[in-house]
């Protein structure tokens, strides 16, 4: 089966077809994403309604390109998905009614996916892996370690409970003067910094749970950028490295009991991590959570950078893998703002329409 994935929910407008075989083997037959920091860049981070105007007026060349790269016509393909939350309601709401739309016209099933579920799945793309698994999915909006068991089937084990891991990266940026997205520039900046020059704090790292705290880290953080103002560029390096070997440290030893818990609750299960979220495709963090899981005796699995941040493909994805399930969507499916993974623990096919 082919699927067209549309993926609106923040500032890249995306889609893609994907392929899905019987044995549930998938292939990306195009991928097309447009991000949106020249929009945004005056601004400092990302505005609501700049984002949705921007979807709007490059959705349809986008869809347009994704099907001329894979060579179909939009009538080729067995289905329409599309993000229906959680994310920016404006621009959900522009890709959303764009497949409603197409479904209808071309006569195809739509599927209404939640963005953090095609995060969940993208690893069964590149990787071809069996449920259940460990996913750590650290973006700019979440940062949590999810069991995931299969298809609409989620525990969620642990999760920040103030920023995620993303957005304290773009904070850093933001308060050094680095550029957008601040995730890669404080990555460029710390390969040059001293990891060992700040002791940055570990909040709630000696408690016995799976969570995370971000927000004491972003205020230690402006503290000694204030103390050494102005800034050389020998400080701003050693800064981001001592922020990138602080969170590198607390996801790994995380990831560390979050995957003994996996082996205690699930022991006939192969162990194994998947890391998914714009910040897998950061490399220290990658390293260090390659020694975690190597400690531990799992596999660790993280998808190329382009499919770690946000991607029409991983929602094509999701939805075929429904689609195979048998699941389908009504066109009155609501977007949603906020559409927690684990509330999807009912049967796919009766997730139904909690409209936002
Ligand atoms: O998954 P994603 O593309 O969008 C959300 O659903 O949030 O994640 C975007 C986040 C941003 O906060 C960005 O700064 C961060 O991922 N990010 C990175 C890197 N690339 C993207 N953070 C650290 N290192 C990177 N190389
Ligand atoms: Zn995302």
């Amino acid at each position: 089966m082919r699927v067209l994935g549309i993926e609106t929910s923040c500032d890249e407008t995306a889609a893609a077809i994907v392929a899905r075989d019987d044995a549930g083997h998938g292939e990306i037959l195009s991928n097309v994403v447009r991000t949106q920091l020249e929009e945004h860049a005056a601004f400092g981070g990302v505005v609501p309604e700049l984002a949705a105007r921007a979807h709007v007026s490059h959705l349809d060349r986008i869809i347009a390109r994704a099907a001329s790269d894979a060579g179909l016509h939009l009538r080729d393909v067995d289905a329409i998905a599309a993000t229906a939350g959680p994310g920016l309601i404006g621009g959900v709401l522009v890709g959303l009614t764009t497949a409603k739309a197409l479904a209808a016209a071309l006569g195809k099933p739509l599927l209404a996916v939640n963005h953090l579920e095609g995060h969940a799945l993208t690893a069964r793309l590149t990787d071809n892996i069996a449920f259940p698994y460990l996913m750590l999915l650290v973006s700019g909006g979440h940062t949590q370690f999810v069991l995931v068991r299969g298809v609409g089937d989620y525990e969620r084990w642990g999760t920040t409970i103030d920023d995620a891991l993303g957005e304290a990266f773009d904070k850093t940026a933001k308060l050094l003067g680095l550029g957008l997205p601040g995730g890669p520039e404080v990555e460029r900046h710390a390969l040059t910094g001293d990891p060992a020059r700040f002791a940055f704090p570990k909040p709630l790292l000696r408690e016995a749970r799976l969570d995370f705290s971000f927000s004491g880290l972003k205020t230690a953080v402006r503290q000694a950028a204030e103390q050494l103002a102005p800034l050389s560029d020998t400080d701003v390096a050693d800064i981001c490295a001592s922020f990138q070997a602080t969170v590198a440290t607390i996801v790994a030893t995380r990831a560390r009991d979050a995957l003994a818990r996996f082996r205690a609750e699930l022991p006939d299960a192969t162990p194994r991590l998947v890391v998914a979220g714009g910040v897998a495709a950061n490399r220290a963090i990658g390293a260090t959570l390659r020694d975690a899981a190597a400690s531990a005796g799992a596999e660790l699995v993280i998808p190329p950078p382009r499919l770690c941040t946000d991607n029409g493909a991983m929602i094509a994805w999701a939805g075929a893998e429904r689609l195979a399930l048998g699941a389908t969507d009504p066109s009155s499916f609501g977007a949603k703002a906020r559409w927690p993974l684990d509330s999807a623990d009912m049967p796919i096919t009766q997730r139904g329409d909690h409209a936002a």
